[in-house]
Formats: C-alpha cells, sequence, structure tokens
C-alpha cells in the first residue's frame, strides 16, 4: 500500500542557524505518526549534514535534496552529484522542479538522467510534474503533465518505479496562493494513475504515491488529502514555519486515519 507523504521544500530560504531551530520546533511539535506516514525535509545542500544529524531522533522524518546533477562526477563547477547527496545520508531527491525547469533550462532527456543519476546511488526520487497557466487555461493539462511523466519516468523498470513519487504542482499555483481546487487535483491525480496503470499496470500504479503541491497550507491540506488520489503533498513556503507544516503533517495523519 501507497504511503501518505509530506515532504517540505525549503527552496533557496533559511541561514544554517534558521534551518537548525526550524526542525528542532518541528522536532518539539511533530504529531504521533503511524507506519503509513513519512515525512520529508529538502533543506539547502549547505544544511544537508546539519539537518541529517538533527533528524536522526526522528524515524518517521527524511532527509532529502532539492536537486543533484545528471552527471556522475567531473568538472562541473558549483554542482553536486547525487553520490554526494548519498554520501551525506540524502534519502530523497526533488528531480525536475518546474523552477529548475524553467529558470535553470532543464529538458525532460535532463530530468531523466537525474531521475536515474538518483536511482543509481540508491536513493528515491520525488518527480516533479505541472503545467503553466497558459496550458491549463487551454485545456491541455493532462496531456502536458502526460507527456512529462512519460519522459521523465517510463525509461524505469516496475521495481524501480518502487523509489518513485511523483509530485504534481501545477505552476500557477506555487508560490501565488492560488491552491488548485481539491477537484482539479483530484481529476490530475487519477489522470496520471491512470497513466501508471496503462505503461506498468494496477500494481505500480496504485503503489506509487503522488504528492499536490502549490500554495499547500494548514487551511486546505485536509481537504487535498482527503482526495482518494491525492497521497500528501510537497509543501514550499508553509514548510518555513513550524506551526504551518506541523498543520498540514497533522492534516495527513488525520487523512489515513479516516
Ligand atoms: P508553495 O507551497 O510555496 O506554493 O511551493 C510549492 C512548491 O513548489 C514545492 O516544491
Amino acid at each position: 500500500m501507497r504511503k501518505k507523504i509530506v515532504a517540505a521544500n525549503w527552496k533557496m530560504n533559511l541561514t544554517l542557524i534558521e534551518g537548525a531551530e526550524l526542525v528542532n520546533d518541528l522536532f518539539k511539535g511533530m504529531p504521533q505518526l503511524n507506519e503509513n506516514n513519512l515525512v520529508v525535509i529538502a533543506p539547502p545542500y549547505t544544511h544537508l549534514t546539519q539537518t541529517s544529524a538533527q533528524l536522526a531522533g526522528m524515524a518517521d522524518v527524511h532527509l532529502g535534496a532539492q536537486n543533484c546533477h545528471s552527471e556522475t562526477a567531473g568538472a562541473y563547477t558549483g554542482e553536486i552529484s547525487a553520490a554526494m547527496l548519498k554520501s551525506a545520508e540524502v534519502e530523497y531527491v526533488i528531480v525536475g522542479h518546474s523552477e529548475r525547469r524553467e529558470y535553470f533550462k532543464e529538458d525532460d532527456a535532463t530530468v531523466a538522467k537525474k531521475v536515474n543519476q538518483a536511482l543509481v546511488n540508491g536513493m528515491k526520487v520525488i518527480f516533479c510534474c505541472g503545467e503553466p497557466l497558459e496550458v491549463r487555461d487551454a485545456g491541455t493539462q493532462n496531456a502536458y503533465v502526460e507527456s512529462q511523466v512519460r519522459a521523465g519516468l517510463f525509461h524505469l523498470g516496475d521495481r524501480q518505479m518502487n523509489d518513485i513519487t511523483i509530485a504534481y504542482e501545477p505552476i500557477w499555483a506555487i508560490g501565488t496562493g492560488r491552491t488548485a481546487t481539491s477537484q482539479q487535483a483530484q481529476d490530475m491525480h487519477a489522470h496520471i494513475r491512470q497513466v501508471l496503470a496503462a505503461n506498468y499496470g494496477a500494481e505500480v500504479a496504485n503503489d506509487t504515491a503522488i504528492l499536490y503541491g502549490g500554495s499547500c497550507k494548514p487551511s486546505n491540506a485536509a481537504e487535498l488529502f482527503a482526495c482518494p488520489d491525492v497521497d500528501g503533498g510537497l509543501i514550499g513556503g508553509a514548510a518555513l514555519k513550524a506551526s504551518e507544516f506541523l498543520g498540514i503533517i497533522t492534516a495527513m495523519a488525520a487523512a489515513v486515519e479516516a
């Protein structure tokens, strides 16, 4: 059975001290989670070692990174390889975030190579997809997201899909305060699951967690997570405040019990 997951993407925010304080506050307020709940925190690279040490006492909270390079090693000044992340105790790598696709010109082929790097190095992938506003307005979002999923993941075998979580993040909802409605989220998640089922079969499709991202906050998390195909969230802004992130984690825990 797939797990419910709430993952924090801190993006380019928080100093080391601020990050340590945030994790400390999360530690103090963390609700009791059951075996079907999982939390991931993806801080900036500079925080990984510190955050890893802090998470040592938190069995349900796992360390993530926001990106990795598409090549194994070499002359790529300023970049970080998947092997380096693994050696820093990283368990999850966010790949294909729309901000990386847009600002760093990552195309589908690069994203697919990054997926491979993370998997080959023994980490799990949070694979991001999602359409821009003009695609949503044109009503072609299903085909757009399907093409991202195919290009980024469909070279993988069934067994490798065990290590894939998908995050649907409509670009028009990221950091805008304009959350997708729970119906919009459910419709797209059901579509992604059906695309997975057509290629990999029902078992892989049912076992793959599909998270929603885009202005998710405590006030809308419960409704989103109650959707049958929404298996949690990838959280940006609301993950930077302990009280808000804890509220979203609590919504996940409640959704599982419902
Ligand atoms: P916000 O929660 O700030 O909208 O960001 C979502 C996101 O991009 C997470 O990866």
